[in-house]
């Protein structure tokens, strides 16, 4: 396979940016390459240091535009694709009326295979090169999530949800069948090329105790693989919950007693906390994942990203589509501005454009293979335009320095942006 040279400004974070001036924290190439070899990246730099190991690649000029890793995003929901944008309801209403009728669908493999190849043309089409998904109850959605994304080389994660109760009967499994499923996907696909397999209990009112025993034993047999579920969303949700388990001391409890907890587990919006929740979170290394598109839509509550990192948690950013309202990360960065201004914190473009690559990678623990340029990582980027629009363009004959190009491109930024976007060195337009 023939080397590529990518040429344009190239942004690589090193480590989460502390402050709206730390420029420590990344390497800024003005002019600047990558250079690809067999889908990874050989090496990133000065176009002139990079070029004397690049001689004969295949050169793609993308100046004046911004390179920067792939978006990673760490929540979303593969079955809702048809979802979005639906009407009037807060979530246990949203699931029943909306979501559920629409995941049954699943069942029916044609169906999925033709939803997968329409949701990776979004992904990528918005700039995102990972993410983490539930698919539906069924395997034959798994199947299409994982097979569609293979043909195109792509890193992701997902896996069945795992849900025997509260629920139409087409979309539940047995604690037993759950069990069975999720073992054959995980030992199916964990590992098979780019893929990583999670094992997801939706929640916990869509799971009995014994469904919650059994993916505790998946979580025992297979620690290193990662864990998905949601918590804290919605006061109705909070209070049902603490119905259904009695017993548990909070919601986090009920999580903690079937041994879910640890740097593996991702929990879906984390919004309404007690204060023994957040120091379980704390200890145990769990991460929270903001989902601000989603939280708005919903009416779900204004997410404390400050108050939890301030205690030692880090947290993951993601759209959770269907509830979020967008496949953009740089719109999820926009709408959680926002969330953020309501709680008078302030995330600066910096630290959001780290969030949605380095931070993101480093919650899933990959940053080893994704979420930065760093030669030996996988050459998934994506290519920014910040005119892409006509009221971009003439925001930015204002512009004078990255970080007020970034904002303006977190802000006003969406899938127009996205000028080009490269899978494994592949690009997708
Ligand atoms: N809680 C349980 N399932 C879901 C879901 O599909 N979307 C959201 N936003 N919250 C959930
Ligand atoms: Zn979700």
């Amino acid at each position: 396979m023939t080397d590529k040279l990518l040429r344009g400004r190239v942004l690589n974070f090193k480590s989460e940016p502390q402050g709206a001036d730390d420029t420590s924290a990344f390497d800024y190439f003005k002019d600047g390459a990558i250079l690809i070899r067999d889908g990874v990246i050989a090496a990133t730099g000065l176009f002139d240091d990079v070029i004397e190991q690049g001689r004969d690649a295949e050169m793609v000029d993308h100046r004046p535009n911004l390179l920067m890793a792939g978006f990673i995003d760490t929540h979303l929901h593969f079955p809702q694709v048809q979802v979005l944008a639906s009407w009037g309801e807060q979530l246990l209403d949203w699931l029943n009326n909306y979501t559920f009728p629409e995941e049954t669908r699943f069942v029916d493999p044609e169906h999925a295979a033709r939803m997968a190849t329409a949701f990776y043309d979004e992904l990528t089409g918005h700039g995102t090169t990972t993410a983490v998904a539930y698919c539906s109850v069924h395997s034959s959605s798994v199947e299409a999530y994982f097979s569609e994304a293979e043909r195109r080389n792509m890193r992701m994660l997902g896996g069945k949800v795992m849900m025997d109760r509260n629920a139409p009967e087409e979309l539940t499994d047995t604690p037993q069948s759950s069990y069975d499923d999720s073992k054959m996907l995980l030992e199916k696909w964990h590992g098979k090329g780019r893929a990583g397999y999670v094992i997801s209990p939706r929640f916990a009112i869509t799971s009995t105790p014994q469904q919650m025993e059994a993916a505790q034993a998946l979580v025992a047999e297979h620690p290193d693989v990662h864990v998905q579920t949601h918590m804290s969303e919605n006061l109705n949700e909070i209070a049902y919950t603490k119905e259904l388990y009695p017993d548990a001391p909070d919601y986090m409890g009920i999580y903690e007693h079937y041994r879910l907890l640890g740097p593996k587990i991702l929990l879906g919006h984390c919004i309404h906390l007690e204060d023994r929740e957040i120091g379980l979170m704390a200890e145990t290394g769990s991460h929270p994942v903001f989902c601000p598109t989603s939280n708005l839509f919903l009416g779900s509550g204004l997410f404390d990203d400050a108050g939890l990192r301030a205690r030692g948690i880090s947290n993951g950013i993601a759209t959770d589509i269907g509830g979020g309202t967008s496949y953009s990360m740089l719109q999820t960065l926009n709408e959680g501005y926002k969330v953020l201004q309501l709680r008078r914190q302030q995330t600066h473009a910096y630290r959001a454009f780290w969030w949605v690559t380095r931070g993101n990678a480093e919650v899933l623990g990959l940053e080893d293979k994704i979420g930065t340029l760093n030669a030996g990582t996988e050459a998934d980027v994506v290519v920014l335009d910040a005119c892409a629009t006509s009221a971009m363009a003439l925001r930015m004959e204002r512009v004078e320095t990255l970080a007020e190009e970034l904002f303006v491109l977190q802000i006003m930024g969406d899938d127009r942006a996205i000028a080009q976007t490269y899978v494994a060195g592949e690009a997708q337009k």
